[in-house]
């Protein structure tokens, strides 16, 4: 399974480092056969060697140039990094990227082969609009997106419970992503509150390969326990 942190806009340099540190004794130290992902914030990348892949939580689609406040890829070569999160909901609401503005940074890291974590999710009143409503505004963040690309993760994370500690039900979960697999075949996460408290029950659930975990992914024992939770499971 795939077990994945978005540390957001916390941990400096240090921390980070001491964070996948500490990650990478425990996946040693337990011989854990899961693919963790962890996202630094951009400032805190830094080249690493070992069983955890880093990726970066947003990348413009440049190799350099005149984007103020960006990176690029030569800034992403200089750490090794291979792995980029896109269309992550505050990146789409909060700081207002398009579906096209997307589309446009997917294709830029397909094209290089990146391993890219991709995320949709609905915000409250299209779920509140009924299943219908939902789907369609899920389906509209598919377009444009190559869903059959090899190297692709999707991570379905309802905006309503990203930072909320509110979660869908169990059958919730299990039902859009049954719906959303018929959209692609690549690995579907679950994200949104994910706790170490929840986390053995949403890895359990059929069509869940993996978690993306923001604010209890900050507590690296916490995030271990999860690791573990889907070393258990499988
Ligand atoms: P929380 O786990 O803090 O709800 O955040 C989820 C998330 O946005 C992961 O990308």
């Amino acid at each position: 399974m795939i077990i994945a942190a978005n540390l957001k806009t916390n941990f400096t340099r240090k921390q980070t480092t001491e964070y996948i540190d500490e990650l990478e004794s425990y996946i040693s130290k337990n011989n854990t056969t899961q693919d963790v992902l962890v996202f630094p914030a951009t400032s805190s990348l830094n080249p690493h060697e070992g069983k955890v892949i880093v990726g970066a939580q947003n990348a413009y689609a440049t190799n350099n140039g005149a984007f103020t406040g960006e990176i690029g890829l030569d800034h992403l070569n200089e750490f090794g990094i291979k792995t980029i999160l896109i269309g992550h909901s505050e990146r789409r609401h909060v700081l207002g990227e398009s579906q096209q503005q997307l589309v446009k940074k997917f294709n830029f890291y397909k094209e290089l082969g990146f391993k890219i974590v991709y995320c949709v999710g609905e915000p409250l009143e299209k779920r509140e609009a009924g299943k219908g409503e939902m789907m369609n505004y899920i389906s509209a963040q598919y377009e444009g997106i190559d869903t059959s690309y090899e190297n692709l993760i999707i991570a379905y994370e309802p905006v309503w419970a990203i930072g909320t500690g509110l979660t869908p039900t169990l059958e919730d979960i299990q039902t859009i992503h049954t719906d959303l697999k018929e959209k692609s075949t690549a690995p579907l996460l679950y994200g949104g509150s994910v706790k170490v408290t929840n986390a053995k029950e949403v890895l359990a659930l059929n069509n869940v390969d993996g978690i993306l975990v923001g604010s209890a992914a900050l507590n690296a024992q916490h995030f271990c326990s999860m690791i573990q939770f889907a070393e258990d499971i499988q």
